[in-house]
């Protein structure tokens, strides 16, 4: 890939050797310890390149559902594909080299503390290998975009919880995964840099990566008109307004 995250969008070059889905559930569930199911017999495929939102009420699934797909969670039953690998089967160096091509950024943003801001953004790009150098540059300019370029050194636990969010976001996207996987990534940010922070999504679409974001942001839903997959109490309730191609079966 080339090109910066934070210019004006370029044309995207189709991969041929892309898998035909880049995920794909087949009848998977997912019950935590002493509760109910919290995803009961899902089934649905993402194809590559596609652009997906996930609604559904508090406590239907989406968080479940993104970490499942994100390797954070272990399924109980059904078949999982990710990337064209069935997780399980792999060796756990290998499971780790295939999350590494998956950007998170997680409800609960699960930041290392311990990290400034500016090394938490340059992790993914530290464990690829990428030096010094450019890597601080990248997660400087990052951070920039997303309005904490002030706060480069600061510690996590002296964020605010929107400044949090923006340092998932820039740490998820960095590494320009094949597959991004956002859960609520504008609960906590102005509407402002919301809207960058899409901007950055459908920049790193437009290069090809697989964006999921779950959302309760109605607004945003229907203004960008991506296909939806809708949960309700585990259960995938219904799949709608496909613009783009991007569920498949
Ligand atoms: N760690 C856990 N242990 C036990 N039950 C859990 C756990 N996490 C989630 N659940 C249950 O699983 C169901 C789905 O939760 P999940 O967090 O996936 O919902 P959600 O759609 O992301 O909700 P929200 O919009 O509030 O973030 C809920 O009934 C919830 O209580
Ligand atoms: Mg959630």
């Amino acid at each position: 890939m080339s090109g910066n995250l934070t210019e004006p969008l370029s044309d995207t070059v189709p991969d041929p050797a892309a898998p035909a889905t880049v995920v794909a559930l087949d009848r998977v569930s997912v019950a935590y310890q002493g509760g109910e199911a919290a995803l009961d017999q899902v089934t649905f495929a993402l194809s590559p390149g596609s652009f997906t939102f996930v609604t559904g009420g508090s406590g239907a699934g989406k968080t479940t559902l993104l970490n499942v797909i994100g390797l954070a969670l272990p399924i109980s039953s059904g078949q999982l594909r990710v990337l064209g690998h069935d997780p399980k089967s792999l060796p756990r160096t290998e499971r780790a080299a295939l999350r590494r091509r998956i950007g998170m950024v997680f409800q609960d943003f699960r930041l290392l503390d311990h990290l400034s801001v500016l090394e938490n953004v340059a992790l993914p790009l530290r464990m690829d290998g990428v030096g010094d150098g450019k890597r601080r540059a990248q997660a400087s300019e990052l951070l920039e975009w997303v309005g904490l370029g002030d706060r480069l050194n600061s510690l996590p636990p002296t964020l605010s919880g929107g400044q949090k969010q923006r340092v998932a976001i820039a740490r998820a996207v960095i590494g320009r995964p094949q597959l991004l996987l956002a859960d609520e990534p504008t609960g906590s940010i102005d509407d402002e840099i919301g809207m960058r922070v899409i901007r950055l999504f459908q920049a790193l679409h437009h290069e090809g990566t697989t964006v999921v974001i779950a959302t309760h942001n109605h607004h945003l839903v229907r203004s960008l008109q991506y296909p939806t997959l809708h949960l309700a109490h585990g259960h995938v309730h219904s799949i709608g307004a496909d613009n783009s191609g991007g569920l498949g079966n």
